[in-house]
């Protein structure tokens, strides 16, 4: 009797910490299919710039596990939608967005009216002067109408006017060949063209170094502008090509506020880390120039990467989408701009498609009640 009673207290434990174990293994093998999407479900979706290239590659599974939301690096701007008057190349921006849909995952429009990245033709009027203020206007309708309605309901936001303010604070706006032609309008015009062409889609401002005081002033003037005149603009894109030098947490926190005073979304377009300090033109590589992610700048780029998280976690109420430069350190665009050649590591991702150390850094925080 007593040995049965012993036995039986033996099979209980054996079977309840046989199961423990296996709850166990089962929450860790679910924790490690989680990815970043999944640690900030309660926050914003995550993001990612992609090629068609990346969603056929070994780095599919990783962004189906980790990002919830797709830009389309190149394919979405004009000079690969439009090289010509009336000729339209799809198939590498539906290929991204055939692949969202498939996946459920959103997808950002990137971009509709930039002064890069947009074909000569546009600019050049039917007598191969320049084209007239009339004109630019008209090719400018037609081709935000002609993409936007393509995707409608499948791409929910999209920045039409990207980089319009110059970095000169005395400038205000960019001495671009839209500005030369059209004058400030253009910028109001497109986002007219783009709510009358899809009135459900969230429509943003997008710019670099949003957060630095001076080009903040003149980006939230421009924005302000546009709100006054009843144009309607939900947000603002903050591209967010950051460094391990900047921004800091005050300039950072003092944009947001800024921005969200007004009532706009902020998205984070762009987001990476060089481990170099910024610089806006390009040039050559010195030959005494270091490329290594040693220990101290990956703390360093560690140390950024957690402060900026916390900022987004704590503005999550006015952050709507956070979204990365490319998939991981195999590629990204920074190992050729400004300086062509030098491997930078400003990703999340090693070039292995590892998580690296700061992954998990961003991963832990304490969650929010
Ligand atoms: C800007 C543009 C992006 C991309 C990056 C560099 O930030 O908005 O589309 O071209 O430069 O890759």
């Amino acid at each position: 009797m007593f040995l049965a009673k012993y036995k039986l207290k033996f099979l209980i434990v054996f079977v309840a910490s046989f199961l423990g174990t296996f709850c166990y293994a089962q929450q860790e093998n679910q924790k490690n299919k989680r990815g970043l999407k999944d640690f900030y479900l309660r926050y914003f979706p995550i993001g990612v710039a992609v090629s068609p290239k990346n969603l056929v590659s070994d780095e599919a599974p990783l962004i189906k596990q980790n990002f919830n939301s797709l830009t389309a690096e190149n394919a979405m701007k004009m000079t690969s939608l439009q090289p010509k008057e009336g000729v339209f190349n799809w198939a590498a921006a539906d290929s991204i967005v055939d692949f969202a849909v498939k996946n459920k995952l959103k997808v950002r429009g990137h971009t509709l009216c930039w002064h890069d990245q947009t074909p000569d033709w546009l600019f050049i009027g039917p007598n191969g002067d320049r084209v007239s203020k009339e004109l630019l206007l008209q090719r400018l309708k037609t081709y935000i109408q002609t993409v936007m309605k393509r995707y409608k309901g499948k791409v929910y936001a999209w920045d039409v006017v990207n980089e319009a303010v110059d970095d000169n604070p005395n400038h205000y706006l960019r001495r671009s060949k839209w500005y030369e032609i059209a004058g400030e309008d253009y910028i109001a015009k497109a986002f007219e063209y783009a709510h009358e062409a899809d009135p459900t889609a969230q429509l943003f401002y997008n710019d670099y170094n949003g957060e630095r005081p001076d080009k903040m002033a003149n980006i939230f003037r421009l924005l302000k502008s546009l709100k006054d005149k009843g144009i309607v603009v939900h947000g603002i894109g903050l591209q967010s090509h950051w460094s391990i030098f900047e921004p800091n947490q005050t300039d950072l926190e003092a944009a947001i506020e800024k921005y969200s005073s007004i009532g706009l979304k902020i998205h984070i377009t762009e987001l990476d880390i060089s481990i170099y300090p910024w610089e806006p033109s390009v040039r050559a590589k010195r030959p005494d120039e270091m490329e290594t992610l040693t220990a101290e700048l990956e703390q360093k780029q560690s140390d950024q990467y957690d402060m900026i998280f916390g900022v987004f976690r704590k503005y999550k109420n006015v952050i709507g989408n956070v979204t990365f430069w490319n998939v991981s350190d195999r590629y990204t665009w920074l190992d050729y701009f400004p300086v062509a050649g030098r491997k930078n590591y400003p990703l999340l991702f090693d070039a292995h498609l590892q998580p690296k150390k700061v992954y998990w850094r961003i991963v832990n925080f304490k969650k929010d009640k």
